[in-house]
């Protein structure tokens, strides 16, 4: 159970997010492209982190996570989590070289709050993995499951904002 009794975001991992980590898997590429973006930097800051995927391996990680249920999923020797909230990250101004936020900003309270802490506390790059919401219509799972692609469309803030 979370420190705030009620789920941070609009899913409960609590009651639905067992087995999250069996079938999440990161894709090579998009793996690359993350690492890239960001950059030189030693110390990152993983928002909304999960299990941890697309967590790089070769600098000093920390996560923020929520959700206990997804806290328990992080694989032995991932990095250390903390039970916090994108929107009110307990730390200090240009804590980190680097944040990064992997398909979860669609679930915050507060979007445009949570990314602004994360430009506060990381001194250099703010990478975020999100979908295009208008690019779903495009997706080929959308001419089987139309109705599911329309709730979806709605999570996810439009990167123009
Ligand atoms: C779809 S999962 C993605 C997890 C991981 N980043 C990944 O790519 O596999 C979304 C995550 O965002 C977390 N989350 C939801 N609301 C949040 C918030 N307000 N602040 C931080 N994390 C949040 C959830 O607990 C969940 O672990």
């Amino acid at each position: 159970m979370s420190i705030r009794g009620r789920p941070a975001g609009d899913f409960d991992y609590e009651q639905n997010g067992a087995g999250y980590a069996l079938v999440r898997r990161p894709d090579a590429r998009i793996a690359a492209r993350v690492h890239a973006a960001l950059g030189t930097s030693r110390t990152v800051l993983n928002v909304g982190a999960g299990a941890g995927s697309y967590e790089p391996a070769d600098r000093y990680v920390l996560a923020v996570e929520p959700s206990a249920a997804m806290r328990a999923q992080r694989p032995v020797g991932a990095a250390p989590a903390v039970d916090a909230v994108a929107e009110r990250l307990p730390f200090d101004d240009d804590s980190f070289d680097a944040a990064m936020a992997m398909l979860t900003v669609h679930q915050w309270g507060d979007v445009e709050q949570g990314l602004r802490e994360m430009r506060r506390v990381s001194r250099g790059p703010v990478v975020v993995l999100t979908l295009d919401a208008s690019a779903l219509q495009q997706f080929w799972l959308t001419d089987y499951i139309p109705e599911v692609v329309v709730v979806e469309q709605t999570r996810f803030p439009r990167s123009s904002r």
